[in-house]
């Protein structure tokens, strides 16, 4: 049994939240030593809200900006007020859609790390997997990376290798890129929990 105390989370996500529900599976499991405080979107409607509330997490939604790549450096502030509140300890982004500014970067220094459908430093951005079919590369892949102001672009913590198949179609790619995303996000977590991966500074 574990002597320290469970790793505070607050995820972040903008969609599905199928990592969100591999990362609630693996603690209630009893295979990760950590807590889910808040889950938020900026999309009020997104699936992942659903799935938290069914679960009985706390949820928010961030009021609607003006923008769809980022948020209002005063909607941020709020966002990360709430995290502030929930006391998270680690920020996860599983799917959140938006660029990370400086409100939230600030408040949670070396503490938010995201999940990208791609080995970085190839295919940063949207629709990786896509990036990756189009090249015609024999592999993809999927990392976790701690989050900094360049998109996609912060220190590399983990990742997983996924071969691209010559019948691979988008969907099926990410799908099983989805697979292994399932288990590299909550054995970073655990990793992190544990003090075996020291979280970044920077
Ligand atoms: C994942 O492919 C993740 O790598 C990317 O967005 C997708 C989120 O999927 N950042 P889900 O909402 O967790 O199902």
């Amino acid at each position: 049994m574990s002597l320290r105390p469970p790793l505070k989370l607050g995820i972040l996500g903008s969609g599905r939240g199928s990592n969100f529900i591999a990362i609630s599976d693996t603690i209630h499991a009893g295979r990760l030593n950590a807590s889910v405080e808040i889950v938020i979107s900026d999309l009020a409607d997104a699936p992942i809200l659903q799935l938290a509330q069914q679960r009985g997490y706390k949820t928010w939604s961030c009021p609607k900006g003006n923008f769809k790549t980022k948020l209002e450096p005063e909607i941020e502030e709020q966002l990360a007020a709430q995290l502030k509140a929930a006391n998270c300890e680690l920020i996860v982004l599983a799917g959140y859609m938006r660029v990370v500014k400086t409100p939230l970067l600030a408040a949670f220094p070396g503490r938010i790390i995201n999940i990208h459908p791609s080995l970085l430093p190839a295919f940063p951005g949207l629709n990786a997997w896509e990036q990756a079919l189009t090249a015609c590369i024999a592999q993809t892949g999927c990392t976790v990376h701690f989050v900094n102001e360049v998109v996609d672009g912060g220190s590399i913590i983990a990742q997983t290798k996924v071969p691209i198949l010559p019948d691979d179609t988008a969907e099926t790619l990410h799908a099983r890129i989805q697979v292994e995303e399932h288990k590299l996000l909550p054995a970073v977590i655990r990793q992190i929990s544990e003090g075996k991966i020291v979280l970044d500074r920077h």
